[in-house]
């Protein structure tokens, strides 16, 4: 399990510290698939770079498997380093290393701390290589070069080499956004399968909820330096709490709400409109026959506030439309 309790990252600026991390608690349970997602500049990457310990929390503890990690020596940490694996969304790939000797590298770098024999290490290092290509679909490029291969079979390489010291863990910061949807779809899959296969705990930071409800169990908001919200997916995709976790979950619940006919329209109320019955008027006036796909309303001291679904049957959306700028309604199509 990793744990982190209170902890806290600044960086030092001229202007003042950066805070990046602020008071995160959070709880990775064995076994899951935990997304972290946020905008960018949330503090993300911080968040996975101080679990390994790639950047150094400022305060508070890491906590894996209950040992806290910040009061590692050295040659306790690269121990730890090598029970947890990482893949970047650039790759990180050695240029001019083959396929094979790219995923033996971490092995090597074990090998000089365990001082085994030359002849025996190669072997067995060579087979487990093997393996670990099979397992990631990429047993015909082993002397290929990275220049050779595609984003998508180069994130595989990386996968593999993140797998060769068989970590219990595996972080992923932004592993699928520099690949097409297609691609990304595949490299979900792989990590699902080795989540599945392995036993494998995977954090995956993303910005994108669709890889969140792809493969994740459970999910962290994060919004400026804070853990807003968080839970099983399922219960946070269902009722989003805070403002950010709405404003990236409900285009995905828009999506789920299926493929009614007409044009779907989000209608966003942000405090502006007072509590008039607008949609019975949008109806009544048009003479349009709109559907409530969903609703997420609140009316604070005679203000809406929330996001509002409809649908407007096909040939109609223009008048709706109209009607909703001369009401100051924001809206999106959908
Ligand atoms: N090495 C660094 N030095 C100074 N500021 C940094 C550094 N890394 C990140 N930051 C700042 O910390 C905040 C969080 O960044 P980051 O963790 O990269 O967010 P995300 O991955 O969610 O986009 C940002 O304001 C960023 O500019
Ligand atoms: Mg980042």
């Amino acid at each position: 399990m990793i744990q982190l309790v209170d902890l806290t990252k600044t960086y030092p600026s001229p202007s003042g510290d950066i805070v990046a991390l602020e008071n995160i608690d959070l709880t990775v349970p064995d076994g899951s698939i935990f997304g972290i997602i946020g905008l960018s500049g949330a503090g993300k990457s911080t968040l996975v770079r101080c679990i390994n310990l790639l950047e150094r929390p400022t305060s508070g503890q890491v906590l894996i498997d209950g040992e806290d990690v910040t009061k590692a020596n050295k040659k306790r940490l690269s121990d730890i380093r090598r029970n947890i694996g990482m893949i970047f969304q650039s790759f990180n790939l050695l240029e001019q290393r083959t396929v094979e000797a790219n995923v033996m590298f971490p092995l090597e770098l074990t090998r000089h701390s365990k001082g085994s024999n030359a002849k025996t290490f190669r072997e067995e290092a060579k087979q487990h290589v093997a393996q670990l290509l099979e397992l990631v679909g990429l047993s015909d490029k082993a002397k290929s070069y990275p220049s050779q291969l595609s984003g998508g079979q180069k994130q595989r390489v990386a996968i593999a080499r993140a797998l060769a010291t068989n970590p219990k863990y595996v972080l992923c910061d932004e592993a699928t956004s520099a690949l097409d949807p297609t691609t990304t779809q595949s490299i979900l899959e792989l990590i699902k399968d080795i989540n599945r296969k392995l036993g494998v705990t995977v954090v995956v930071i993303t910005h994108e909820m669709r890889v969140v409800e792809s493969i994740c169990t459970h999910v962290a908001v994060i919004d400026n330096s804070r853990i807003a919200e968080t839970g099983t997916v399922s219960d946070v995709f269902s009722f989003p709490q805070t403002d950010i976790a709405k404003e990236l979950i409900i285009p995905n619940l828009i999506r789920s709400l299926g493929n009614s006919d007409g044009t779907k329209l989000r209608l966003v109320f942000n405090g502006e409109l007072s509590d008039e019955p607008i949609i019975s008027a949008l109806a009544m006036q048009c003479q349009v026959a709109v559907n409530i796909l969903y609703a997420d309303t609140k009316n604070i001291e005679g203000r809406v506030f929330g996001h509002m679904v409809i649908t407007v049957p096909e040939g109609q959306t223009d008048v709706v439309k109209r009607f909703l700028d001369a009401h100051n309604v924001s809206y999106r199509e959908e």
